[in-house]
């Protein structure tokens, strides 16, 4: 199995390498847009070209391999996760920010086999980091081992999460009201406009802890690993664990953190897909 693991993430990664010179070329911003749900859910061509890329190309390689892909899903396409093993991909995580030209965007791209996720490769090629996992085989940034911190207490850890995509007016209140118990009760709060750097920046024990209600399976799949690869623990928000399409993460160095944070949350409930 690990060797087919191998073989798979290689070719994912020669893939998602090249498709990172169509979002180099945007570096400074994109102009032209689509809405997708609401007036900040976006979608550009590099996206749609992006996510194109690597389907075609994976499914060259391996055609009997299954695709939740962000835009496919947008167009109609189906958001199904069984055994099979299954590419979970996000061809720029942070479109808002690839638009705007603020590089805290990346490709994300989730390996799952039964339904776990066993290799996750998240790329800004803008800010050149590249960050890998392959289940059992630790974490990396730019092939360097990455590890968590050691936080343990709310009160003394730096915790991202996200506004996300949607205006609902249920989600926003319950989105401020973390938003206060974090900044009366952590060290301190930041949101960076990308579910996937989030995750990375706790792999590499820059971050404490992420958290987001809302988001999909796309967003976090190669977070989920590269986290979890870094010693961390990633589960849904109210303590349980994860479940990718349930549109809810929690993401954490430790797993005292990450139940004292998950204690301290107001939770929210996103339809699922
Ligand atoms: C979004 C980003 C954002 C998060 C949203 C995601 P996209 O992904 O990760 O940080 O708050 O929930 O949808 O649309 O830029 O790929
Ligand atoms: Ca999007
Ligand atoms: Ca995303
Ligand atoms: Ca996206």
């Amino acid at each position: 199995m690990s060797d087919q693991i191998d073989e798979y993430f290689d070719a994912a990664l020669d893939l998602v390498k090249s498709a990172g010179n169509l979002i180099i070329e945007f570096r400074n911003g994109c102009k032209a847009y689509e809405q997708k749900s609401s007036d900040i859910d976006l979608v550009t061509e590099v996206d749609k070209n992006v996510e194109k890329t690597l389907m075609d190309g994976l499914s060259k390689n391996f055609p009997t391999h299954k695709f939740i892909g962000e835009e496919t899903v947008s167009e109609g396409g189906q958001c199904v996760l069984s055994d099979d093993p299954t590419w979970i991909i996000d061809p720029v995580d942070g479109t808002l920010n690839f638009i705007h030209g603020y590089p805290q965007s990346c490709i994300s791209v989730g390996l799952a086999i039964n339904k776990e996720c066993v290799a996750g490769i998240i790329y800004n090629p803008v800010l050149n980091l590249l960050f890998t996992a392959k289940k059992g085989n630790g974490a990396f940034l730019n092939n360097k081992p990455i590890h968590v911190s050691q936080t343990k207490e709310l009160s003394k850890a730096l915790i991202s999460f996200e506004a996300g995509t949607s205006r609902d007016p249920e989600r926003l209140r319950v989105m401020f009201e973390n938003f206060r118990t974090l900044v009366e009760k952590g060290h301190g709060v930041r949101t960076i406009g990308s579910a996937a750097m989030n995750m990375a920046n706790v792999a590499l024990g820059g971050s404490d802890a992420y958290f987001e209600f809302g988001i999909h399976a796309w967003d976090i799949a190669a977070g989920d690993i590269i986290v979890r690869e870094a010693g961390g623990v990633c589960i849904d928000p109210a303590g349980g664990p994860l479940d990718l399409l349930s549109r809810r993460v929690l993401c954490a160095a430790t797993a005292e953190l990450a139940q004292e944070l998950s204690k301290s949350l107001q939770q929210y409930y996103p339809e699922r897909d």
